[in-house]
C-alpha cells in the first residue's frame, strides 16, 4: 500500500519507509559528484589536506544546508515554487524558480554523461579495453566524444529510464528504483575499495588520501571544497527539499541529514580508496583531471587480471550512482508541475523528460558537430551548461536557501518542524547559530569566487 498526504483536496506520494526516504537521498547526493569528480579533484589538489577540509565544509555548510532543505520541504509539503510561495511569496517564490530552473539544466548535461558511462559499461562487457597499449585506450573516449549517434543514443536511453522510473510515483517508482540500486552500489564499491587497499598501490594511495599536504591548501582550494561539497549533497537545487516534502512527520530529519551526508562522504572517499591505489599500482598519475575516470583507469583495467570484470563492475557502479541522482532532478520539475499545475504524474514526467531531452542535444553534440561553437568564455556547449548551472545557479540556491532559513524562517516554525512526534533537536542553537551566520557567508565567498569577482 503507498501512503498519501492529504492536504485539501490535494493527495501528494510519500515514502513509505524511513529507510526508503534515507536511501532515495543518499541516492540523490552519491552520484558523479562522488564517484567521478571527487577523486579526480583531490588528486588535481594534493589529497589529504583537500579531503579534511573538504569534511569540515560537510559540518558547516553541508548538513546544515540540507536540514534547512527538508524543514522547508516537509513543512509546506510542497515542490521548491509552491514551498517559497506558501512560506512567504514574494520575492522568495523567485528562489523556488531558480532552483527548479538549475534542475532543468543539470539534468540535460547529467544525462549526457550519465550516457558516457552507459556507453563504458557496454565496451567493458565486451572486453574493448583489454589487449589494448596504453596509448589507444584514452583514444576509445575521444572517438565516443566525437560521435555524435552514439551520445544521442546513450542520452535517449538514460533519459528514457530515469522517465520510466519517475512516472511510477514516489514510493512505487522513486524508492523501490533506490532500494534496489544503492544496496548494489555500496556493495560493489565495498569490493572495489578492499581489493583495492589490498593491492600493491594499497599503502601508498592511503598515503596519498589522508596525509595532509598543506602547502597545496591555497584559498581557491579550500573553496572548490565547498562548492564541491554543496553539489555532491544535491543543495541549493532543491532536491531534498522536495524529497524531504515526502517524508512523513516522525521522521528525525537531524538525523536523516546526518546520515545521508556520512553516507556520501563515505562514498566519496571509498571511490578514491578504489580507484588510486590500482591507479598507483600500474604506475598511472594521480592527477589525470576529469579523463580519470574515462582514459586513465580503463588503461589499468587493460592490465589488469581480470579487468573486464573490474571494469564492468567499476562503470555498473557510475550508472547506478548517476540514475539515482538524475531521478531527483527530474523528480523537483515533476513536483512542480504536478503541485502547482495539477498535471498528472505520467504526463509530466513524459513531457518533461522529452524537454529536458531536446535541451540536452546541444551537450551530447558539443564534442561533435558543435565542437567549434563556443558559448560562455570559452567553453563548449556543455561546459557552459555546466559553468552556469554548478557554478551559477547552485551556489546561488544554495545561498538564498541558506538565508531564508536562517533569516526567514521562525524559530517557532523551524523548531515544531523538526521536534514533530517524539524527536528532540537539542543542537537546534548550533544549527541556527550556524546557518544564519556562517553557512551564508562561506556560500557567498563560492559563489563570488566562481562568477569571478575574486
Ligand atoms: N549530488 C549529485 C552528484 O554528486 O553527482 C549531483 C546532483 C544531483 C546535484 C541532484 C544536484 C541535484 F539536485
Amino acid at each position: 500500500m503507498s501512503k498519501h498526504h492529504h492536504d485539501g483536496g490535494r493527495k501528494r506520494g510519500l515514502w513509505s519507509s524511513r529507510f526508503g526516504f534515507i536511501m532515495a537521498s543518499a541516492g540523490s547526493a552519491i552520484g558523479l559528484g562522488n564517484i567521478w569528480k571527487f577523486p579526480y579533484i583531490t588528486g588535481m589538489h594534493g589529497g589529504g589536506a583537500f579531503v579534511l577540509f573538504y569534511i569540515l565544509c560537510i559540518f558547516l555548510v553541508g548538513i546544515p544546508i540540507m536540514l534547512g532543505e527538508m524543514v522547508i520541504g516537509r513543512h509546506t509539503r510542497r515542490n521548491p515554487v509552491g514551498a517559497f510561495r506558501s512560506l512567504r511569496g514574494g520575492i522568495w517564490t523567485v528562489t523556488g524558480w531558480l532552483v527548479v530552473a538549475a534542475g532543468f539544466v543539470i539534468l540535460s548535461y547529467y544525462c549526457v554523461v550519465a550516457g558516457w558511462t552507459l556507453d563504458y559499461l557496454l565496451l567493458s562487457l565486451r572486453g574493448a579495453f583489454s589487449g589494448q597499449n596504453a596509448a589507444q585506450v584514452p583514444g576509445l573516449f575521444s572517438k565516443l566524444l566525437a560521435s555524435d549517434a552514439r551520445q544521442l543514443f546513450w542520452h535517449a536511453v538514460f533519459m528514457s529510464s530515469v522517465v520510466a522510473i519517475v512516472l511510477r510515483g514516489v514510493s512505487k517508482g522513486l524508492e523501490k528504483a533506490n532500494k534496489i540500486m544503492m544496496p548494489l552500489l555500496f556493495l560493489i564499491l565495498l569490493f572495489l575499495a578492499v581489493y583495492g587497499v589490498l593491492s600493491p598501490g594499497g599503502a601508498p594511495a592511503l598515503h596519498f588520501l589522508f596525509s595532509p599536504d598543506w602547502s597545496k591548501l591555497t584559498p581557491l582550494v579550500l573553496l572548490e571544497a565547498l562548492g564541491q561539497a554543496l553539489f555532491s549533497l544535491s543543495l541549493g537545487m532543491g532536491a531534498m527539499l522536495t524529497y524531504g516534502s515526502y517524508a512523513d512527520d516522525g521522521t528525525n530529519l537531524p538525523a536523516a541529514a546526518c546520515a545521508i551526508s556520512f553516507m556520501d562522504t563515505c562514498v566519496a572517499i571509498l571511490a578514491g580508496l578504489a580507484i588510486f591505489p590500482i591507479v598507483f599500482t600500474y604506475g598511472m598519475q594521480a592527477a589525470g583531471g576529469p579523463g580519470l575516470v574515462f582514459k586513465t583507469l580503463p588503461v589499468v583495467f587493460s592490465r589488469m587480471p581480470a579487468g573486464t570484470l573490474f571494469a564492468a563492475l567499476f562503470f555498473l557502479l557510475l550508472v547506478f550512482a548517476a540514475l539515482t541522482s538524475a531521478l531527483s532532478l527530474l523528480e523537483v520539475v515533476v513536483a512542480y508541475y504536478c503541485d502547482e499545475k495539477k498535471w498528472d504524474r505520467r504526463r509530466a514526467a513524459l513531457l518533461i523528460g522529452f524537454v529536458i531531452f531536446l535541451l540536452g542535444v546541444p551537450s551530447a553534440l558539443s564534442n561533435g558537430i558543435l565542437k567549434d561553437i563556443v558559448f560562455i568564455g570559452e567553453r563548449n556547449f556543455l561546459d557552459s551548461v555546466d559553468f552556469l548551472a554548478s557554478t551559477v545557479m547552485l551556489p546561488l540556491g544554495g545561498l538564498l536557501i541558506a538565508v531564508y532559513t536562517g533569516w526567514a524562517l521562525t524559530t517557532r516554525v523551524a523548531k515544531s518542524e523538526i521536534e514533530k512526534g517524539e524527536v528532540r533537536f537539542h543542537l537546534y542553537p548550533v544549527w541556527h547559530f550556524l546557518i544564519k551566520y556562517i553557512t551564508p557567508v562561506l556560500v557567498a565567498l563560492v559563489f563570488l569566487n566562481k562568477i569571478g569577482v575574486f
